[in-house]
């Protein structure tokens, strides 16, 4: 079936990160001729791009976003893009002036030179962290962001912004997508919400009792990564224009049951201690609302958390026997 990605130009900025690389894979089922992605490699792997790094149409740019003539020249026959290079919302806060350069003026920058290139569709990387600590639950993506603190959540929200006046502007059509907490093989192993997954793999691993920090309840909404892919070709793909989605499994899961959950998944026996916290979270609550994305992307998560859990625990065990053997 014929569809925009056959036969078209795509720039993934960010493509050889977590998400962005299972992005790819996803892409090369619909044949595009070019796939272009521009990574400085902060924190994406050759790695993580083993599957596709050969494959005659993808082209690899070692670059920075913040170099405009750079993006530019990326940015020549460009039919599509997906924005997805950032830094973590940890990293921001150490460093919110380099926040700055990366997340909004490299995104002013290539908005600028999306519409200068008559780009067709931008599909914008946001994040749930734009709404804070959320009012309502499920939350709906009207649900107001003034309870954000973070810079990345400000960064994010201002990047929806700055397409959607781009939008009114001149005519660039994009979709945003606001990711829940995403895990899944070869995430990220440091992430503020989700390291807790590796942080427990590697006391399964050690035969070591899992600490619980807190008393176990604050909850998020983990959505696996293969799902979050195919939410970034379902963007692509709709008409949706304009528009910001919730992108989650809609299934709230407290820190003790994902521990639970992940005991299980690895037959182990080990039981959880707890520990005082003290350190305030500001963001206790997770749980998506998916129906816009269902009604006007046709997407709906497929990957059930323990599904997911067993995944990310094979490809776990798998990686630490290679770096076993490779010593
Ligand atoms: N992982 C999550 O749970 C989550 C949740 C919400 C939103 N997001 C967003 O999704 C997108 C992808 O996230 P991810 O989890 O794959 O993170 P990631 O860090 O694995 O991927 C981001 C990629 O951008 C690259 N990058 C960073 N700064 C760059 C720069 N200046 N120039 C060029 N490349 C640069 C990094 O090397 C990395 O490969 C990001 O925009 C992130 O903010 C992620």
């Amino acid at each position: 079936m014929h569809n925009k990605i056959e036969n078209s130009s795509i720039l993934i900025t960010g493509g050889a990160g977590f998400i962005g690389s299972y992005v790819v894979e996803e892409l090369l089922q619909h044949e595009p001729a070019r796939i272009v992605i521009l990574d400085n490699l902060v924190r994406g792997s050759f790695e993580n791009m083993n599957s596709f790094l050969q494959h005659p149409v993808v082209e690899f740019v070692e670059g920075d976003i913040r170099d405009s003539g750079l993006l530019e020249q990326c940015l020549e026959g460009i039919d599509y893009v997906f924005h997805m290079a950032a830094l973590r919302i940890n990293a921001c806060a150490a460093n919110p002036s380099e926040g700055f350069d990366v997340m909004l003026k490299a995104t002013y920058n290539l908005a600028e030179l999306c519409v200068r290139h008559k780009v067709k569709k931008v599909v914008y990387s946001s994040s749930a962290s734009v709404y804070g600590l959320a009012q309502h639950f499920p939350t709906p993506e009207t649900n107001n962001p003034y309870d954000n603190q973070t810079f990345y959540g400000a960064a994010k929200l201002w990047g929806e912004q700055l397409f959607r006046s781009f939008k009114f502007m001149y005519g660039l059509d994009y979709v945003a997508l606001r990711y829940f907490n995403v895990y899944g093989a070869r995430m990220d192993t440091d992430g503020k919400y989700t390291e807790v997954m590796i942080r427990w793999l590697d006391c399964i691993k050690e035969g070591k009792n899992p600490l619980i920090y807190g008393d176990g309840s604050t909850s998020m909404d983990f959505v696996c990564v293969r799902d979050v892919a195919k939410a970034n070709i379902a963007a692509l793909l709709s008409a949706a224009t304009d528009q910001a989605f919730n992108i989650g499994n809609c299934e709230e899961t407290s820190l003790k049951q994902l521990l639970e959950a992940l005991l299980k998944v690895n037959n182990s026996t080990l039981t959880p201690e707890h520990r005082e916290d003290n350190t305030i979270n500001p963001v206790s609550r997770r749980l998506a609302d998916n129906s816009k994305a269902r009604e006007l992307l046709n997407f709906s998560p497929t990957v059930r958390l323990e599904e997911g859990l067993r995944e990310l625990s094979q490809w776990y065990f798998e990686k630490k026997r290679e770096t076993a053997l490779s010593i």
